[in-house]
């Protein structure tokens, strides 16, 4: 799945060996942004080791999940099958219009089929936007039917995400879909005859067949809050946003497939209203540094060794890669490696608002990696002056 800051090529690219050469003594690792989940789920599996994962967004947390928080595979083609059962059930009971030869007027024609569909969430969402008629009442008949028990039904939900996100008629996130222009429109056509219920049954057989090494855990928690859960001996995985525009505003469609509702929905990107989607500090430039600079001292006074990545520029949401070395160096003796990677942009238009939403999808870019030691705690506190640390600054007995 294409995921904005997705570090699964970095992974063959330097970050592998460094997570490699910092897990030994680690009692467990700690992804404090999962966003797709690679990072975790490539620790729960090559190592010994149990992970805990957080991100703001219910979707990262499924889809990581779905891998870390199982020893054992899954039986998935008797799941699979009495899944696909229900769902043909569900999804026979409607009455969908063709969408074979896309005219504007078609489309347009669609989308009040679509919008009329009120006891079906997602098509009445983004039917005749992100996805056919068809596909979205799959999606739907595919969510209301997940499997009952709880480790089926979190790879099943994830399998349907990574789907619906494969199948998305928008340039690999959903901030803004396709519009049926003369140039665009066969995009939509091409995306609109993805089989959805192919894709689900694909990625439900890779994610089923995979497990962790060790029993993990993922939440949705703030990544400033979650920190309050560590304990000497973690391994903590930083990987922030960078861009100024929200992750929400980018994913919403998954998180509407994670969530399983959204509300009413506005704009050309079909937007559920803003106070229901998820807000990052870390995505607010008058915000972003005080935000890392919490969570650095946090880490810092439990003790944890970090690893953190970061791209060495400026960033739409203020921060660039001297600026996080800067914060860090207060609280940790740092170790520095430079890589160079594919920076992605997923080719969001945007909102005005930057250059990580608003240039071509994919930059090269060099990111920072920066291995971080805590500095003793008297040090750290001698160097914040007077002031005694804040209560949710001391580790909490586990
Ligand atoms: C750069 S992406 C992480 C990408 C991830 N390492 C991967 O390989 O897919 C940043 C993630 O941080 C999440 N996020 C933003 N603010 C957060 C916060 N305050 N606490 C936890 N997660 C947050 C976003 O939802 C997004 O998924």
């Amino acid at each position: 799945m294409k995921y904005m800051g997705s570090k699964r090529t970095m992974l063959q690219n330097g970050l592998g060996k460094v997570l490699l050469q910092e897990i030994s003594g680690a009692t467990r690792f700690v992804d404090l942004f999962a966003g797709s989940g690679s990072v975790a789920i490539f620790v729960a599996q090559k190592f010994e080791i149990p992970v805990l994962a957080f991100d703001l967004q219910e979707y990262s947390v499924i889809l990581t999940a779905a891998i870390i928080s199982r020893n054992a595979k899954l039986d998935w083609l008797p799941i699979w099958k009495r899944w696909l059962q229900r769902a043909t059930t569900q999804y026979r009971s409607h009455r969908i219009p063709k969408a074979e030869f896309l005219t504007q007027k078609l489309i347009h024609d669609l989308r009040i089929w679509c919008d009329k569909q009120t006891d079906l969430p997602i098509t009445k969402a983004y039917g005749g936007h992100y996805f056919s008629p068809r596909q979205a009442v799959w999606i739907d008949a595919l969510r209301a039917t997940l499997p009952k028990e709880l480790s089926s039904k979190k790879v099943a939900l994830a399998a349907l995400i990574q789907a619906a996100s494969r199948c998305a008629a928008a340039p690999g996130h959903t901030a803004q879909p396709f519009q049926p222009t003369r140039t665009a429109k066969r995009f939509i056509k091409e995306a609109w005859d993805l089989d959805v219920v192919e894709k689900t049954k694909t990625a439900f057989e890779l994610l089923a067949t995979q497990s962790a090494n060790k029993v993990g855990k993922a939440e949705v928690a703030d990544a400033n809050k979650a920190v309050k859960k560590l304990r000497s001996g973690d391994l903590v995985f930083l990987d922030p946003p960078y861009s100024g525009v929200h992750y929400s505003r980018f994913y919403h469609v998954l998180e509407t497939i994670a969530k399983g509702s959204c509300g009413e929905v506005t704009g050309v990107g079909r937007y559920p209203a803003s106070e229901l989607r998820p807000r990052s500090k870390y995505s607010v430039s008058s915000e972003s540094a005080k935000a890392l600079e919490d969570l650095f001292k946090s880490i810092a006074l439990h003790s944890a060794t970090a690893i953190v990545t970061f791209p060495d520029h400026v960033c739409s949401n203020g921060l660039s890669g001297k600026l996080v070395r800067e914060i860090a160096s207060k609280y940790f003796q740092i170790r520095e490696q430079l890589v160079t990677s594919k920076f992605s942009t997923l080719g969001g238009t945007g909102d005005e608002r930057g250059n990580e939403a608003g240039r071509s999808a994919r930059q090269h870019a060099n990111e920072l990696i920066l291995v971080l030691t805590p500095k003793a705690r008297d040090q750290i506190l001698l160097s914040l002056g007077p002031a005694t640390p804040t209560p949710s600054d001391t580790p909490q007995r586990t």
